[in-house]
């Protein structure tokens, strides 16, 4: 057993996703439930350098569990990630008596908070919130379902001017180096072809995929396509594809959009689970772990062997995406 809880904070730090407030709703409650007050701390960790704190009350998460972003606002802190700038962020959690801290975000975030909590000894749950869902040691993070949603609805409507047209579009989509949007939204919306940045060069495959398709009578055809590190690469892609096979081509880039909106019930309900999860791991005197979902079960790994270690989609289902596109 730990020190015991008296006071705890949460922070939302990097990309924002769908559901973060599910989440920062579901920490408040558990923590009255568990008799323990709850701090919010404003845009993430460059707040908490800044003692950017508050005692969040009832009406601060009323009516907030349908909003995407975040209430608490995020950042991307570059003074965090100096030994002065968590010093300084450290030293504001101790000045308002913070006993443990929640941390809400992707693989960067987690980096940062596994080093104050190495550096400070400040027990820190990290809850996985990115909507690339590339955080091993959860099958899902929050926000990727509403992510992949979104993204199915921008394939489903750019189908209808595809068909009209008989046109050749890529639609690209986030989630940084790793695939799992494009998959998922590319089997759902029923790819014609996926370039998942995979390793191998994919664009005269490509080609001779959409030839053979639109050899066999196909008149028009969607290939969704994984940001990867260069957002915006679909545009280089579509230009060679469309000089090489002599087809005219569009490029829909959805970006951002796909980190907004609504969460979906699956988003929701998985940020209630693991926000009550963190602080009841608190309470235990856990430290330096992330709660994710393995399974349908809880499951806690030290954030050290989650950071750095970027997960990639199963590799059953990248198979079982070849066996759907291309014929
Ligand atoms: O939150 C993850 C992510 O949305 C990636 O999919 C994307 O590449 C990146 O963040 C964009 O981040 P930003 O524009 O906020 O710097």
């Amino acid at each position: 057993m730990g020190v015991k809880m008296q006071r705890i904070a949460v922070v939302t730090s990097g990309g924002d996703a769908p559901g973060m407030n599910a989440c920062i709703r579901a920490i408040y409650r558990a923590g009255k439930f568990y008799g323990v007050e709850v701090y919010g701390i404003r845009r993430g960790y460059a707040g908490m350098i800044e003692g950017d704190f508050y005692k969040i009350e009832r009406h601060d998460v009323g009516n907030i569990i349908h909003q995407g972003g975040t209430i608490l606002g995020t950042s991307r802190s570059r003074e965090f990630m100096t030994p002065e700038g968590r010093q300084k962020a450290a030293d504001m959690l101790l000045e308002h008596e913070i006993d443990g801290l929640i941390l809400i975000g992707g693989d960067g975030s987690f980096r940062g908070g596994n080093l104050l909590s190495c550096e400070t000894g400040i027990p820190i749950i990290a809850i996985p919130g990115t909507i690339d869902n590339d955080i091993p040691g959860t099958d899902f993070s929050i926000g990727f379902d509403t992510a992949v949603n979104i993204a199915l609805e921008s394939i489903d409507r750019i189908r209808d001017t595809a068909i009209s047209h008989g046109r050749l579009f890529f639609v690209e989509v986030m989630g940084h180096t790793s695939s799992f949007i494009a998959l998922e939204a590319g089997i759902a919306g029923g790819a014609a072809q996926l370039v998942l940045h995979d390793g191998h060069e994919e664009i005269e495959e490509l080609c001779n995929q959409l030839e053979s398709l639109f050899r066999m009578g196909k008149h028009h055809a969607i290939v969704v396509i994984a940001e990867g590190d260069q957002p915006g690469c679909s545009f280089g892609i579509s230009k060679k594809v469309s000089q090489r096979i002599q087809m005219e081509s569009r490029v829909c880039v959805l970006g951002h959009t796909q980190r907004g909106g609504s969460p979906t019930a699956r988003d929701r309900v998985l940020a209630a689970k693991l926000g009550i999860s963190a602080v009841s791991a608190l309470i235990e005197g856990q430290n330096g772990v992330m709660v994710g979902e393995l399974m349908r079960e809880i499951a806690y790994h030290p954030i050290n062997d989650v950071v750095g270690k970027i997960r990639d989609p199963d590799p059953r289902i990248t198979a079982l995406s070849k066996i759907l596109t291309g014929y």
